[in-house]
């Protein structure tokens, strides 16, 4: 039998889908869409993706630590050596970046002298204190971040549909 990942990891690589989608959706429309004269739409948009991108930080991390605990099987036969090396930086790499955008964010609003309040129930407790100008140099990196994390989702879904409609060798298979 081919390997394909367990049920949960297919279900944790789906949400995780669907998070990263809706973080970019709302990043978008609350710094170039929202004004910031509609205060109340703003703060929503703006609570919102702060709070998702922490359940993003959270998804990750236990992704990271089942993986770790139940690695993968091997790739089909005949998948040439280059597409493991490849495939394997791309995952590595969404992983980091994955887990570091939350935490420039988190620190980001920090340092702008702002607590996130979590969906307005728990605040999430600060982490250094305020210091204006690291706080716009936090919000480029934030923005650079944003990129390549959309740079290697590009890559990712390319090579996804390259294994699945291209070659054809069951790799796409794996997470469906
Ligand atoms: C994987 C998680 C995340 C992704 C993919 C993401 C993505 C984005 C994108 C696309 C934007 C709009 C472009 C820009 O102006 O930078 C943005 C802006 C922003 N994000 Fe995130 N974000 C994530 C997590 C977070 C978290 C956890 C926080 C804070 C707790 C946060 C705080 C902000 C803030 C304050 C902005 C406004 C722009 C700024 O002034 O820096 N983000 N994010
Ligand atoms: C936000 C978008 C996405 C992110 C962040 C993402 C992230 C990841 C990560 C981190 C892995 C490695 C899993 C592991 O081995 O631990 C993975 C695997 C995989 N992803 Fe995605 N993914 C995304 C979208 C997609 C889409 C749209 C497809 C299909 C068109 C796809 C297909 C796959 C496949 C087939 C694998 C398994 C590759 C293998 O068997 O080695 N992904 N993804």
């Amino acid at each position: 039998m081919p390997y394909r990942y367990s049920q949960v990891a297919r279900l944790l690589h789906w949400l995780t889908v669907l998070l990263v989608f809706v973080m970019f959706v709302l990043g978008t429309a609350m710094v170039y869409l929202v004004p910031d004269s509609a205060a109340a739409l703003s703060h929503r948009f703006y609570n919102t993706h702060e709070s998702l991108g922490v359940v993003v930080l959270l998804v990750m991390l236990l992704r990271l630590i089942r993986r770790w605990r139940y690695p993968p099987g091997p790739l089909p036969e005949g998948v040439p050596r280059i597409f493991h090396v490849v495939g394997h930086a791309n995952h590595m790499l969404l992983y980091i970046v994955l887990l570091v955008q939350p935490v420039i964010g988190l620190l980001r609003d920090n340092a702008d002298g702002f607590q996130l309040d979590w969906f307005e129930i728990v605040p999430v407790p600060l982490l250094i204190g305020k210091d204006v100008a690291l706080a716009h140099a936090l919000s480029a990196v934030h923005w650079y971040g944003a990129l390549l994390i959309a740079l290697l989702i590009g890559a990712h879904i390319g090579g996804a549909l390259f294994h699945g409609v291209i070659r054809r060798d069951g790799v796409l298979q794996r997470m469906l």
